[in-house]
Formats: C-alpha cells, sequence, structure tokens
C-alpha cells in the first residue's frame, strides 16, 4: 500500500505547524549563498501547501520569519523580504486554484511597506476561499504575541471592559494572532534541529512534535506523508490514561 492509502482521512491533524528550518545548511552542502537556499525553499512552500490542501488539512501554518531573524545580517533580511514579495506575486493563482485562503500572524507592521501590502492584496484576494487556510507566520516569535495579549487584556481590565475574574484561557486565545485558528495539532520542523524557536508556545500545548532531519528545500509531498503517518501512529491522551481513551 503507498504511503497516501494508508492515511486515514478521519484522523488528520486538523492545523499543521511547519518550522521550515536548514535553507542555509543547504546552501552550503551545494557550494551555493545561503540567499540560493531560501529561493530553494519557495519550492518546497509550494510542494507542502498543494500537499496539505489536497490531503484535506483545513489549517496550515509556515514559520516563515521570526522575530529574531530580523538580527540576521541586513542583506540576507532584504532578499528575504524581496522574496516574500515576488513569491506572493508568483503563487496567488496557486492559491485561487486550489481555493486557500491566506493569512498571516505576526508583527505585520515591523515589516517593509511594500511586503505588508502586497500581503494584505493577497489576502483580500482569497478571503472567501474555503478549502484550507494558509497562514504565515512573520516577524513572528511567541514572547512578543504574548507580551501584546497582556498589554490588550490589562488594558482593558483597566478601562472597565472586562474584570480579572473574567480573564480565561478563552479570553486569551482571542487576544492572540491566531484567534482564528485551532491549536496546532502537529509540529513539523526540518533539518534536524529540535527546538522551537518562539513559535506558537501557547498554541502548541498539546501538539505532537515530529523532527525530520530533510532539510527544507529537499522537503517534498512524500515527507509530509510521512510526518502524518507517524503522528497518526500515535496515542494523544490529553492527560488522561489510555485505559480511558479506549
Ligand atoms: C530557515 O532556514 C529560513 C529562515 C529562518 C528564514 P535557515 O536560514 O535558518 O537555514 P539554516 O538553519 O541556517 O540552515
Ligand atoms: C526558526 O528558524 C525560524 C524560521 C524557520 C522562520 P531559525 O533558523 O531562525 O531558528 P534558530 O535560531 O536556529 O533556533
Ligand atoms: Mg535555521
Amino acid at each position: 500500500m503507498s504511503k497516501l492509502d494508508r492515511i486515514d482521512k478521519a484522523k488528520l491533524p486538523k492545523h499543521l505547524a511547519v518550522i521550515m528550518d536548514g535553507n542555509g545548511r543547504w546552501a552550503k552542502k551545494h557550494g551555493l549563498f545561503r540567499t540560493k537556499g531560501h529561493e530553494s525553499g519557495t519550492k518546497a512552500v509550494k510542494e507542502i501547501v498543494e500537499g496539505a490542501a489536497e490531503l484535506g488539512i483545513p489549517f496550515l501554518t509556515l514559520y516563515a520569519f521570526s522575530t529574531e531573524n530580523w538580527n540576521r545580517p541586513k542583506l540576507e533580511v532584504q532578499t528575504l523580504m524581496k522574496l516574500l514579495v515576488s513569491s506572493l506575486k508568483k503563487e496567488v493563482e496557486t492559491l485561487q486554484k486550489n481555493n486557500i485562503r491566506l493569512g498571516a500572524i505576526g508583527a505585520l507592521n515591523d515589516l517593509p511597506s511594500k511586503a505588508r501590502a502586497e500581503l494584505n492584496e493577497v489576502i483580500e484576494a482569497t478571503k472567501d476561499n474555503e478549502r484550507m487556510t494558509l497562514t504565515l507566520a512573520l516577524s513572528y516569535g511567541s514572547r512578543e504575541e504574548i507580551t501584546k495579549t497582556i498589554k490588550e487584556i490589562s488594558s482593558k481590565v483597566k478601562n472597565n471592559i472586562i474584570s480579572i475574574e473574567e480573564i480565561d484561557e478563552d479570553v486569551i486565545n482571542k487576544h492572540l494572532y491566531t484567534l482564528n485558528l485551532p491549536d496546532v495539532d502537529l509540529l513539523i520542523r526540518t533539518s534536524g534541529e529540535q527546538r522551537i524557536s518562539n513559535f506558537l508556545l501557547w498554541q502548541i500545548a498539546y501538539a505532537e512534535l515530529y523532527f525530520t532531519e530533510v532539510l527544507w528545500p529537499d522537503f517534498r509531498k512524500e515527507h509530509l506523508l510521512e510526518a502524518i503517518l507517524n503522528y497518526q501512529n500515535r496515542e494523544r491522551r490529553f492527560g488522561k490514561t489510555s485505559e480511558q481513551l479506549n
């Protein structure tokens, strides 16, 4: 049986999140500049977006640029921002064809105005698509997100819009960038690194973690299927005992 046939369509992760890592090492391995690694990474983005949509995964979130990535060499940051604009221009058609809606999370005001404008354009153009929601994490950092959330809620308490007693997990969820997304079920990180790097700390509380040695530019549908199969063989207990589940 092929990998695709072995996948249980009733047990797909509802929300898949991916830390796309290893572009730089991929480039180095091939004797190329780091920027070439980022360029090649866009092919993998297309693969996973189409692959996830074909499978029927409703929410896909991709970590494309972290708050800490601003500290990279200026030229690399510039290249990444240019690549974002050109990819959005190029792939808006792919999104429309596949009925995919685009969203973005992060400190988006920190993006260059050109990138922000292009992003908003594609978000607007795809807003009625309903097969899958693709969310790009851009200038995203979980600690920044949580700090922002605390400020917003505190200000509402101060202005008597809500009381301290009313603050619960639901209120917090509604102030995160991810307010319209369910909790993450499966988190994939490529390139062999086994860390979270400030990605969706609150939202991955009960996510299954999957690490693969594959460098991001080499990531293909085949690898996505492998990750999903691995996920489907796990028992998610959410604090309960195995007996309680069965
Ligand atoms: C991931 O690849 C892309 C971004 C973080 C923008 P890297 O650029 O981090 O690649 P490595 O980790 O140096 O190999
Ligand atoms: C995490 O990758 C951010 C993205 C994939 C966008 P990094 O390569 O920046 O992570 P660290 O710094 O190695 O942990
Ligand atoms: Mg990296």
